[in-house]
């Protein structure tokens, strides 16, 4: 078997498997306080904190209020969410970004940054930001991010400065 029918059996597995997820999911944003936060924060607290075993503070938690909070769901499951911050004139933060576990690799990441930036671009931002985790870089590489300066730890793990300007 050649290497060019091998490139288009991938190519129609990625592209099936990316359409039947943009249909039957749903994107939006979701309000402080609300049952969905709440959901987002379960979510938020099995990918990114427990492993490290960190929590959050109820003040942590309040100065989300005026953040962009967006939410993938499955029905009414949440599989996936980020946070848009403001930071500074024409700036938004991306923070929080994350997948359940056993939906990882199945495209929601992808879609979950677009409508993002599609929200930050129609609020006017021209820039997103973001401090991605080392193991992060790769993915948000794929959508255009540049790795800016040195690393640093922020919870204990590796970061870098990624950016990307908005068109
Ligand atoms: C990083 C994360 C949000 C990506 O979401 P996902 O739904 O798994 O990603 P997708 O399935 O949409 O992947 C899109 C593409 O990025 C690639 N990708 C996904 N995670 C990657 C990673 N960590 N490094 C490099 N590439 C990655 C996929 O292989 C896919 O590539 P393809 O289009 O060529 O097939 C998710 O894996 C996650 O929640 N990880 C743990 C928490 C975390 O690290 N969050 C980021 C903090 S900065």
């Amino acid at each position: 078997m050649g290497r060019g029918f091998y490139i288009q059996c991938h190519f129609t597995h990625t592209f099936k498997r990316k359409i039947s997820l943009y249909c039957d999911m749903g994107l939006k944003q979701i309000d402080h306080g609300s049952k969905e936060y709440q959901q987002m924060v379960t979510l938020r607290f099995e990918i990114m904190r427990k492993p490290l075993g960190l929590s959050f503070s109820p003040e942590e938690l309040a100065k989300e209020k005026n953040d962009i909070l967006i939410g993938a769901f499955d029905e009414d499951e949440m599989t996936g969410c980020c946070i848009l911050t403001d930071i500074s004139s024409g700036s938004v933060k991306l923070r929080q970004m994350a997948v359940l576990k056993n939906m990882q690799g199945k495209g929601i990441g992808e879609t979950i940054i677009q409508f993002a930036e599609n929200i930050a671009r129609d609020k006017g931002y021209k820039t997103l930001t973001m401090h991605a985790r080392d193991t992060a870089i790769g993915f948000y590489e794929k959508y255009g991010y540049k790795v800016e300066g040195a690393g640093f730890l922020e919870i204990n793990i590796p970061h870098h400065i990624m950016k990307k300007k908005l068109r």
